[in-house]
């Protein structure tokens, strides 16, 4: 990836399909060049649903994106996201024979990879937490050290396989080489959260139209993984309910609602429902309705990670991300449930002729920052990569043969 210049990313959300192009210098600067976010479908909670649906956003997506740049684009770095990705820990040892060197590394990567394998998970990323070489713990850099045995405790973060082949048969239509498939959360979470929270520790939140994806970070590396599958379009859907109007009508109110402000009860909006009709509802109360599914979001995260026993693990507080961060009040909403710091992260893209600025670019830019893969992520690869498309045709072979 590093010899190339222009890198082409693709975020497939919920809501939103995002496409960008970014020219990356040899030391990691990240110049965007041209960007387009186009209405997604076919995408529900995260995870393909339609295949043919999917295909044709991308086609927008892409064409879009030619308009900025007349750029070919061959290959690309996708985003997957969905109730199926899961993150755990595990480790793996070999024995030595003389003093650590990089075949070593690859050995224990190995190895930490095959007790993790399952027949129906897709190993996505296996990122190095710390090595161990005998009785001694904790080491950063192993090479050049003797001992009798090396072992590598890693974070290794999977999808359900079937989720993983329906997001590439999404691009088997064009002639594009997907390099890397990156899962939305982490992408999300290397591009937010700063190199001081993540030593300290950090929860980076990435609130999606369908999903909210969970990232822990403590002493500079990623320690639990975990998506839900509610995100804030369920609001939207719920004040549209409470409201009788249409899902857009709603959605334009709660982008105008601060869930923080004291509204008095005379204050007003006029609602059109769905028979033409005009009602009118107090601000607190629509507020209220909001407040009310963001605090069970956010007391359903904070047990998922009291029951992960990470909720210690990031003192440096939360970092909320995803279009829902944009949320007015939402920060603080959180700050009170959660008594602890909170970030909104802003992400800023300058292109040519405008800037684009938005918590929604969160993943789009992690998937940069994977591509230069400088150690920020502590990405560990063990094996060289044969070409994702290449493995599915042949994945798609034994499947036609096994039915
Ligand atoms: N100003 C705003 N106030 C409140 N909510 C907002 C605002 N702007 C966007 N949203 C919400 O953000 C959500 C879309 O966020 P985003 O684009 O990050 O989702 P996505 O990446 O498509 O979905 P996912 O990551 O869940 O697959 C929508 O549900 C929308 O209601
Ligand atoms: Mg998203």
């Amino acid at each position: 990836m590093k010899s190339q210049n222009i890198v082409a990313a693709i975020d497939i959300g919920t809501s939103h399909i995002i496409a960008a192009l970014a020219e990356i210098s040899t030391d990691g600067d990240i110049v965007p060049i041209a960007l387009s976010q186009v209405s997604s479908r076919g995408v529900k909670k995260g995870g393909v649903v339609n295949i043919p649906l999917v295909q044709h956003t991308i086609d927008s997506a892409l064409e879009k994106l030619q308009q900025d740049g007349s750029y070919h684009i061959y290959s690309i770095i996708t985003s997957l996201s969905g109730a199926s990705i899961m993150g755990h820990n595990a480790d793996g040892t070999v024995e030595l024979k003389g003093t650590i060197a990089e075949h070593n590394i690859k050995q224990v990567v190995s190895a930490a990879r095959d007790l993790s394998m399952l027949e129906s998970r897709q190993i996505l990323h296996i990122l190095r937490q710390s090595f161990s070489v005998d009785k001694q713990t904790d080491i950063d850099n192993p090479i050049g050290l003797m001992g009798e045995n090396l072992s590598i405790q890693v974070h290794v973060i999977s999808a359900a396989k079937m989720a993983y082949y329906n997001l590439l048969q999404t691009f088997s239509h064009r002639d594009i080489d997907i390099e890397q498939v990156v899962t939305s959360g982490f992408a999300s979470a290397v591009a937010v959260s700063t190199a001081d929270e993540k030593q300290l520790g950090v929860c980076v939140l990435d609130i999606g139209a369908g999903t909210t994806d969970v990232t822990v970070i403590h002493k500079g590396v990623v320690k639990h993984t975990e998506v839900i599958p509610l995100g804030s379009e369920v609001i939207s859907n719920d004040m549209a309910f409470f409201m009788r109007t249409t899902v857009e009508t709603a959605e334009k109110i709660k982008q105008e609602i601060d869930v923080n402000a004291n509204y008095i009860a005379s204050e007003t909006i006029e609602v059109q429902g769905l028979s033409g009709t005009t009602r009118h509802f107090s601000k607190r109360e629509v507020s209220e309705v909001i407040q009310e599914r963001y605090h069970q979001l956010f007391e359903f995260v904070l047990q998922k990670l009291a029951r992960a026993g990470v909720e210690m693990l990031f003192p440096g507080g939360f970092v909320i991300c995803g279009g829902g961060a944009e949320q007015q009040g939402l920060d603080t909403l959180l700050m009170k449930k959660s008594q602890l710091p909170v970030r909104r992260a802003m992400i800023e893209i300058p292109l040519k002729d405008r800037t684009e600025k938005g918590s929604r670019f969160a993943t789009i830019m992690g998937l940069f920052m994977c591509a230069y893969e400088e150690d920020l992520t502590r990405i560990m690869k063990d094996e060289e990569k044969t070409g994702i498309i290449g493995k599915l045709t042949d994945v798609l072979a034994h499947l036609r043969k096994i039915f």
